[in-house]
């Protein structure tokens, strides 16, 4: 693998990355988390067994690697715990190869609270969050209130912050959560206490790591269309998925990053609200829906399906700059006779659009222009490379990259660890 990679979501998340980033953790010596929290749903199936892991770097399944979880994360230390104990199960190094930014803004229940409530008073208007808080945790960030994994240390700080937040909040508050100030700041300096040994300075180490000439991937959760400023806002995410955030939520110089993987499905997913030009909302999204097992990892929401959308690719490719692309769950579209994709977009009474438009409103009411590609019957989910896919898969794969101009080097095949196809050796 190259020194410096990136992993990103190429649309609306939910994409695949967590295998993905468990295929390539393997030469990697860090695997970094940069933004989000625990509203992503990573899911990685090792011989049999499934993980789901929401905070922790997909790193963590591979016993030579680092994991980080970077400053741009707001880490609610309740869910970190949890997926420390849940792999602890099989494996007692964990922590030892586990790096937490004392930088990173800490997401406290009250963040989850708010974002509930929130979503409730928006009525019609929600965005449709996962709920865990991000936004709040995110806004605390911004209005330069917030706590930091570093603050954790001074207890006090901890009780005198959760008092004032507690005085803020409505009635409703006391139902939501059963404990006390006094409960709380203790909780939360525990805590710290249990991760002390590994709150780290983020840019000293990945900067002493890169010189040593280790390997270091970067986790993207979330997905580019779901990014605070390049997404379909407001229905997007409160942190950058994108290229950039690698950069500002992991203090990581963007210049030395080799080579920015771009994921996307085959089809199109999204979660919650907001515009979906190839959304399939018959028979056809029903079946992508129950083929794909296209239920949400974090909430178990089921996602709305969609053609694939490469208008959208041409988007994402360009705000990141993917050096190639993997394609994931090619396997869900065998069985059909043809396949439709997106090719562009049409306003409403047929104009073209240029580029990819910023109102979520004008979003909501193009007309996508629609290439109809033929379909193939096989299971492919036992193909190991390229040749072995019908030829009918092999030219969908093949119009994408045409298309888009960036190669498709990778496939995936199946949720295992080897339904994988490489183009390319390694990455
Ligand atoms: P939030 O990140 O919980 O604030 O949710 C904002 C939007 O991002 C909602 O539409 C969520 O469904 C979506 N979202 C957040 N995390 C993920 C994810 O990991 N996969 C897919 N959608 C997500």
């Amino acid at each position: 693998m190259k020194q410096t990679v990136a992993i990103i979501g190429a649309q609306w998340g939910d994409e695949g990355k967590g295998k993905i980033v468990d295929r390539f953790a393997r030469p990697a010596d860090w695997v970094v988390r940069y933004q989000g929290g625990s509203n992503a749903g990573h899911t990685v199936v090792v011989e049999d067994e499934k993980y789901v892991l929401h905070l922790i770097p997909s790193g963590i399944l591979h016993e030579n690697t680092l994991s980080m979880i970077g400053p741009g994360v707001v880490v609610n230390l309740r869910d970190l715990f949890e997926e420390i104990e849940m792999l602890r199960k099989n494996d007692k190094s964990v922590l030892e190869r586990l790096r937490v930014a004392g930088r990173a803004h800490v997401l406290f229940p009250f963040h989850r609270y708010i974002d509930v409530r929130s979503e409730d008073k928006r009525g019609e208007d929600k965005i449709g969050t996962t709920g865990k808080g991000i936004g709040p945790a995110y806004l605390d960030k911004v209005r330069r209130r917030g706590l930091r994994i570093c603050d954790l240390a001074d207890r006090d700080k901890v009780h005198s912050h959760c008092e004032k937040i507690f005085s803020e909040l409505d009635e409703g508050w006391a139902e939501f959560e059963k404990s006390s100030v006094e409960e709380l700041a203790g909780e939360y300096s525990e805590y710290y206490q249990q991760l002390k040994d590994i709150v780290v300075d983020a840019p000293s180490e990945l900067d002493a790591a890169y010189r040593r000439g280790e390997k270091i991937l970067f986790e993207g959760a979330q997905g580019s269309l779901l990014d605070i400023d390049f997404g379909t806002y407001p229905y997007v995410t409160s942190s950058n998925p994108t290229v950039g955030g690698v950069v500002t939520g992991s203090g990581f110089p963007g210049h030395r990053l080799k080579s920015v993987l771009g994921i996307a499905k085959a089809y199109t997913t999204r979660v919650g609200e907001g515009p979906f030009p190839a959304e399939l909302t018959g028979e056809m999204g029903q079946w992508l829906q129950d083929k794909g097992g296209e239920f949400g990892a974090t909430t178990g929401r089921p996602r709305r399906c969609g053609w694939l959308d490469l208008k959208i690719l041409r988007y994402t490719a360009r705000v990141n700059g993917f050096t190639d692309l993997v394609l994931t769950k090619l396997d869900v579209l065998s069985g059909q006779e043809k396949l439709k994709v997106a090719v562009d977009y049409r306003g409403p009474s047929g104009q073209p659009i240029n580029g990819f438009p910023a109102r979520s409103e004008q979003l909501a009411e193009v007309e996508p222009v629609y290439e109809e590609l033929e379909g193939w019957d096989e299971d492919i989910t036992d193909c190991s490379k390229f040749s072995e896919l019908p030829a009918a898969a092999r030219d969908y794969v093949k119009y994408i990259e045409e298309n888009l101009q960036v190669p498709v080097s990778y496939l995936s095949v199946g949720p295992g660890r080897r339904q994988f196809i490489e183009r390319k050796a390694g990455l």
